[in-house]
């Protein structure tokens, strides 16, 4: 399989808040912002797997500035780094002004997909050679956080967090 750039996963979804997607306080939901990156993350892996891509994990998501009613907010995601099925999507959320078209970083998420066949069992993906100094940094951290979703998922033991571990001494 031909290795892909995470830049060829790129997927940019652009969408109003509207009343009916927000709090008490008039700001963004969290769910509904969870749910749109669920999308665009979802969209990211099947342009990288050209497969039908399932989320298997939501590893870290930070909710650092609300979103307040009619912003304009622009979800990026990436394919930060795959491994055999599985396929980290990196996220980045901004608030774009609406007069200067500034945008304010607001959010981050870090989904992982995997890709399967039509009878949902997992397949293999194209890996992935990074390009920029952020999407080599993201690929880099990538395995360590792989383990700690693992490890969380009781999915493996804590002394095959190898990467993990290596943190420590
Ligand atoms: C995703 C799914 C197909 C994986 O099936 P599985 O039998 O667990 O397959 P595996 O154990 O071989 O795992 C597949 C890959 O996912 C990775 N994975 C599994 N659980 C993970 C977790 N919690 N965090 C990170 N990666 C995980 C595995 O490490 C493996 O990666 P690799 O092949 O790249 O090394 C299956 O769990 C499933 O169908 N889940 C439901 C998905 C869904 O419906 N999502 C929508 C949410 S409602």
């Amino acid at each position: 399989m031909t290795p892909k750039h995470p830049s060829e996963s790129l997927t940019v979804l652009t969408d109003l808040v509207l009343p009916s997607e927000t709090n008490a306080l008039n700001n963004l939901f969290g769910g509904e912002l969870l749910a749109r990156m669920d999308r665009a993350a979802s969209i990211s892996a099947g342009r990288h797997s050209r497969r039908i891509a399932v989320t298997v994990s939501v590893n870290h998501v930070a909710f650092n500035k609300a979103v307040p009613l009619g912003s304009v907010v622009i979800i990026e995601a990436k394919v930060s780094r795959s491994f055999k099925t599985s396929m980290e999507i990196y996220l980045d959320v901004w608030i774009e002004e609406r007069e200067s078209g500034e945008r304010t970083k607001s959010n981050e998420a870090i989904y992982t997909f995997v890709a399967v066949d039509e009878m949902g069992k997992p397949v293999e993906v194209p890996q992935i050679i990074p390009e920029t100094k952020l999407e080599i940094h993201r690929y880099d951290d990538a395995l360590r956080r792989k383990q700690l979703s693992l490890l969380l998922a009781g999915k493996i033991k804590p002394e095959e967090a190898t990467e993990l571990k290596a943190l420590f001494v």
